[in-house]
């Protein structure tokens, strides 16, 4: 399936997205803004993780990445001359609550005003996320997420928020894939801040939704404005390898810790029963109190779903374990024939429209759903004409689109599409070799360099609207 032979307007044309529809992309504080140490940020432990040798590819860091706590106005003129309508960023808790508790930083509050206005004066709409990963250091001194105590400490973070910007930013959401942190930093090690126990996997997934359920409570009692709350979640359908019973139950075990753990916590307050009954014997659930799961689950106004790829999965015999999902004896395969992106991510925008009809009938129903990421990242480089041919991008843009238009013609509410990224940043553990951007940047001079994808998903938006 590709839709790159017709022009960007004549695709859009051919979908049905309403014209309200939200077109934007997604970036995170810690991957963009870089000023770690200005206006009274405290470190987080992305900053640590990065400095421990070994952790992230190159050492990288993002003391400077995009420097977007510096070019702002200039990174949003950007991204209005592209015509981009809505923009999701997250914002820092060691910048707004720089002791991880009580007293806020004005001066942080203050840079994400000049962001939030910036995006208005641009008629771009500012979309936040409260927690993309990057903890106060403080915090993780404590236990991080292994202490229950952070659960209500990101509440009144978020709270605090809310009451300043409820008035200007019409969504929120509390948590970028909690899954992430949990099951890669304190599961595998993998992410900051780099612990290694699935117990501590486990206990973090709670504290993190505890947090959730909890910030979604106190936003909601902080201010009479209504904005919609929501959480992300990063979801993969799971394809057994074969139809073997082992592998079958291994597709099943992976779908009880990536997505159903997530979902059934969030959307029913229901633990799933075999994921406990699979760890039984290598964990003890005694950190889950009385009441908890009613904490978690609280009503929300949409739900994010990042969708990147479908895992496939074969039961591992062996003993090796898949990272992220220490303990669930499973290895992730990439079926022959598959086409795959620069970091060997499977491409299947089939898997999009797969996961969004399954949340409408198991989980969303009538509630919106927005697509807070996706994308690709490629072997992007500046040729001698100083252009950046990405059409896999575009291919890759324009199938996920029309897979969400199939899944919204089967009556999902899908309200919006922030694809990873509007720059190249920093990717995580793999420091900046990785480049999901529309627009290119040299990390050495901050040149930013329109991709060929920039201006087709320019003139995309601009048909569809
Ligand atoms: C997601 C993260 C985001 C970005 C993309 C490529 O898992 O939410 O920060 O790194 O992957």
């Amino acid at each position: 399936m590709s839709h790159t032979t017709v022009s960007p307007a004549a695709f859009a044309r051919s979908l049905s997205f309403p014209k309200d529809f939200h077109w934007g992309t997604a970036s995170s504080s810690y991957q963009v803004e870089g000023g770690y140490r200005e206006g009274g940020r405290t470190l987080s432990i992305w900053d640590t993780f990065a400095r421990t040798p070994g952790k992230v590819v190159r050492s990288d860091n993002c003391d400077i990445t995009i420097d977007e706590f510096h070019r702002y106005e200039a990174n949003l003129d950007m991204m209005a001359a592209f015509g981009m309508r809505s923009y999701r960023f997250s914002m820092a808790w060691p910048r707004i609550v720089p002791d991880g508790k009580g007293a806020v930083n004005q001066a942080g509050m203050d840079y994400y005003k000049r962001l939030i206005d910036a995006c208005w004066k641009r008629n771009i709409t500012p979309l936040v996320t409260l927690f993309h990963w990057d903890l106060p250091q403080v915090l993780e001194d404590k236990g991080g997420w292994l202490a229950r105590d952070t659960s209500s400490y990101f509440a009144d973070y978020c709270a605090a928020v809310y009451k300043e910007f409820a008035a200007d930013v019409p969504m929120f959401m509390t948590i970028n894939e909690p899954w992430c942190p949990s099951w890669l930093g304190y599961g595998d090690g993998t992410h900051a801040p780099g612990k290694e126990s699935l117990q501590g996997a486990f206990e973090a997934t709670h504290h993190l939704l505890l947090g959730h359920g909890l910030a979604v409570d106190a936003m909601r009692a902080s201010s009479p404005q209504k904005s919609d709350i929501g959480i992300v979640l990063n979801l993969y359908p799971t394809i057994p390898a074969s139809q073997s019973p082992d592998d079958l139950a291994a597709a099943t075990r992976l779908d009880g810790v990536a997505n159903r753990l997530f979902l059934d916590l969030t959307l029913r307050g229901e633990f799933p029963a075999d994921v406990r009954e699979w760890y039984a014997d290598k964990c003890e659930f005694g950190y889950i109190k009385d009441g908890d799961f009613a904490r978690i689950n609280r009503p929300l106004d949409f739900l994010g779903l990042n969708y990147y790829h479908c895992h496939t999965v074969e039961a591992a015999t062996d003993g090796s374990q898949a990272r992220g999902y220490p303990g669930l004896d499973i290895r992730l395969v990439i079926p022959e024939g598959i086409p795959t992106t620069f970091q060997n991510w499977p491409i299947q925008p089939e898997g999009m429209t797969d996961m969004l009809v399954r949340l409408k009938d198991e989980y969303t129903g009538d509630m919106p759903i927005f697509v807070t990421e996706n994308g690709c990242s490629l072997n992007d480089y500046v040729d001698p004409e100083g252009q950046i041919g990405d059409d896999d991008r575009i291919a890759f843009f324009s199938d996920h689109i029309a897979a969400i238009d199939v899944a919204m013609k089967k009556g999902v509410p899908v309200i919006g599409y922030t694809p990873w990224s509007f720059f190249d940043c920093y990717e995580w553990a793999e420091g900046f070799s990785r480049r999901f951007g529309l627009v290119y940047v040299d990390y050495k001079t901050q040149e930013r360099t329109p991709k060929k994808s920039a201006y087709w998903y320019r003139d995309f938006i601009e048909a569809a609207c």
